[in-house]
């Protein structure tokens, strides 16, 4: 881990497990954490703004730039994840009111004027879906080089949760993910392979829950909401057991040996029907139709084909649970 912090930007749609990768990016001192950019996605936006304050002060943020961007995807109708985050989006985690302030501007102006002051190239750590950074990288092009990568939670190798072939975030706005993966900005895409395989058991969210400490207590609440609605769906290890989601790509960052990555060109599908919003990427190693070549060395995305899980979610919990201990730096 490198001595200085990383400094990065996050965009989300808190959201249960973009409130677990908050309280990440807040108490993980490898972070410094410039701006907050927020779009609608898992619940309307005004939500998501008020869900991030609050969640920000349980963390015991400092008072980090904060934005409401974009409330609608680029071309879809706006469809919510209330299904699977609540009505509030934190499930059933009542937090007080905060009286943290919201910048005056959209979102995408706060990415651009953060992208532009900072010193060195930020890390873009995206975890909604890709609306505002899409909007940012079309209006404002002179930000591209002061982007060290973008870092999303979206998309799928193999199969999707919003549908059958399509993850939320990418389904939420597919013109925006397509624009962002094209944009030749270097990407890394963490998709539902490494989302679901970060988790934590249900003994130690039943620990969490019992904490002294408020920010475990919340980890602990939010997991356990998670652990309810995944239950039913297979896609978690160990019964009782929550993936941390969103959390696990701010670990990535912290930590990106983590992961396996591969080089690969990746495209959303972009037409109507039962395949809109997959992700299609290229894996292939030898020739396809007609002759065609992977172009793999020419892609800027790299996807993630695995994560430590185990690792992914110590990381997680050693930083949201007071009672243990944080790696030192
Ligand atoms: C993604 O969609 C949202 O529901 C989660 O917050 C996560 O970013 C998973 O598909
Ligand atoms: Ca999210």
């Amino acid at each position: 881990m490198s001595a200085r912090p990383i400094p990065v930007v996050l965009d989300v749609d808190t959201g249960v497990d973009d409130a677990l990768a908050l309280l990440l990016a807040v108490r993980h001192p490898a972070l410094e954490l410039l701006a907050i950019s927020c779009a609608g996605g898992n619940v309307p936006l005004a939500q998501v703004v008020e869900n991030t304050r609050r969640v920000l002060d349980l963390a015991g943020a400092p008072p980090v730039p904060i934005a409401a961007g974009m409330h609608r995807p680029l071309v879809e109708t706006p469809q919510d994840a209330s299904y699977v985050h609540g009505v509030s989006g934190l499930g059933a985690l009542e937090l007080p009111p905060s009286e943290r302030e919201v910048e005056p501007v959209h979102a995408v102006e706060l990415l651009r004027r953060t992208l532009l002051d900072a010193p060195e190239p930020v890390t873009v750590i995206a975890l909604a879906p890709l609306t505002n950074l899409a909007v940012l990288l079309r209006m404002h092009p002179e930000v591209l080089p002061r982007i060290a990568r973008i870092v999303m939670m979206g998309g799928a190798v193999g199969a999707g949760n919003a549908t059958a072939a399509a993850e939320f975030n990418v389904w939420h706005d597919p013109e925006a993910a397509e624009i962002v993966l094209t944009s030749g900005v270097p990407v890394v895409m963490y998709g539902l392979e490494p989302f679901y395989r970060a988790t934590v058991p249900a003994e130690r969210i039943a620990e969490l829950g019992r904490s002294a400490d408020p920010v475990a207590r919340a980890a602990g609440a939010l997991l356990a909401h998670l652990a309810g609605v995944t239950e039913d769906e297979g896609r978690v290890d160990g019964a009782g057991a929550a993936a941390i989601g969103d959390a696990g790509t701010v670990a990535a960052v912290i930590d990106p040996t983590l992961l396996r990555l591969r080089r690969a060109p990746v495209r959303v599908a972009l037409a109507e029907g039962p395949t809109r919003g997959c992700t299609v990427v290229d894996l292939r190693t030898g020739l396809g139709a007609g002759g065609e070549t992977t172009k793999e060395a020419e892609s800027h995305v790299e996807v993630v084909l695995d994560l430590d899980g185990a690792r992914c979610a110590e990381l997680f919990l050693a930083a949201v649970d007071a009672g243990a201990a944080v790696p030192a730096r």
